[in-house]
């Protein structure tokens, strides 16, 4: 392939689904203000900085917790990002000898400490999805009546194909069943609507930098407070028993040794705060925009678009492979010449690409939020019409 010249004009941004971009301006604001003014220790020195830093986190996880609709904000724990949630999740509940059953569109977050810890003997049965990427909760229960299981573990959504799985169901079954349910939720807050009261998960694990539109290196995992977790990882955390060598038994500080990433927690919570205020009309927006896509890709012809059908209700991102131009090819001519974000190959989730029958060469990923505009969709669809046409006359 000969080198393409960079395209210079506006650029389009279609990779919300690796992290959202850009940041809202609060949010900004709010991750500079605790590199300034609330530059302090949170939770550790008495002096007033300190404690207005303290009292600016404990806000920031208010928040998040009416957003998730988490009943005690003390559940909801601030760590570095949802696959150390998903690892303190899995590694701090799961034991050898344990049965779990897990669905097969995981993210290599839950994949890879999965593997771990099968190889320390656990037991692990993988639910395989059907063509949409959708678990079948009826499947799922079989499996969990088959044997004793201690868990039952599921993303709430793919990154994928965008298939939003059946917690609710997924729930009650595993509540049925005394086994407990544990959430990846990284794609889907912030794209729906999350309440895990109602929901009824015992353990949610979520990233704060996607559709949160939090800064990058903060995460969140909520824990039913009836769930113990062991602890992973100790350290200082700037309470009274700060004498004793065992980590305190209270959430969070169970949980969060070590200093916090206060700019990222910020920066979160004022995502969170917005999100509560416009994140109905976000997700309208989002799904306008993702019709639009849908069906201009329908119309073009020559894809075969992962995941649920048009106009099922899916995560505002499509996945798409070409007949005969691979995926790699076409992510690479929307950026050098179109100017156009997206992601290509297999999205760290091998295991929904397995499902998906697209483990070979992967797929383009175009993954949306509400700052895009229908100009942005028209001229994706545009760019991969012109990508096609000329590859299809040995253009480069
Ligand atoms: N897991 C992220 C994605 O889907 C980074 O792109």
């Amino acid at each position: 392939m000969n080198a393409v010249a960079p395209h210079r004009g506006e650029r389009i941004y279609l990779d919300h689904g690796a992290t959202s971009w850009p940041k809202p301006p609060a949010v900004i604001a709010a991750v500079s203000r605790a590199l300034t003014d609330l530059g302090a220790n949170p939770g550790r020195s008495a002096h007033a900085m300190a404690l207005e830093a303290s009292r600016a986190v404990e806000a920031a996880r208010g928040r998040c917790a009416r957003l998730l609709g988490v009943p005690e904000a003390r559940q909801l724990l601030f760590l570095p990002g949802c696959t150390i949630a998903c690892n303190l999740m899995l590694k701090g509940y799961l034991r050898p000898g344990d049965r779990v059953v897990v669905g097969s569109m995981e993210h290599n977050a839950v994949v890879r400490p999965l593997a771990s810890l099968a190889a320390q003997g656990l037991e692990v049965v993988v639910v395989a999805a059907d063509d949409t990427g959708l678990i079948d909760p009826g499947e799922v229960e079989r499996q969990v009546r088959a044997a004793p299981t201690r868990a039952v573990i599921c993303q709430h959504a793919s990154n994928v194909t965008g298939t939003i799985q059946l917690i609710g169901e997924m729930a009650e079954i595993t509540r049925e069943q005394g086994a407990r349910l544990l959430v990846d939720g990284a794609q889907a807050v912030g794209h729906l609507e999350v309440d895990l009261a109602s929901l009824g998960v015992d353990a949610y694990a979520a990233s704060g930098h996607k559709g949160l539109l939090g800064p990058q290196g903060v995460g969140v995992l909520a824990v039913a407070a009836d769930l113990e977790l062991d602890v992973l990882i100790e350290g200082g955390t700037g309470g009274e028993a700060s004498a004793q060598p065992d980590m305190p038994r209270e959430r969070p500080d169970r949980y969060e040794p070590g200093t916090l990433n206060t700019p990222g927690i910020l920066g979160l919570g004022a995502a969170a705060e917005r999100l509560a205020a416009d994140g109905v009309q976000r997700r309208r927006r989002a799904d306008d925009l993702l019709h639009r896509l849908h069906e201009g890709i329908d119309a073009l012809g020559g894809f075969r678009v992962l995941g649920p059908p048009r106009p099922q209700h899916r995560l505002p991102l499509l996945s798409v492979v070409h007949d005969w131009l691979t995926a790699d090819r076409i992510a690479f001519d929307l950026d050098r010449s179109h100017g156009i974000a997206v992601r290509a190959g297999l999205h760290c989730a091998p295991w929904a690409h397995r499902t998906m029958g697209t483990l070979e060469g992967g797929a383009v990923r175009f993954s949306l939020s509400a700052d895009n505009s229908d100009n942005h969709i028209d001229r994706a669809l545009e760019a991969l019409r012109r990508i096609v046409s000329r590859a299809g006359h040995g253009e480069t």
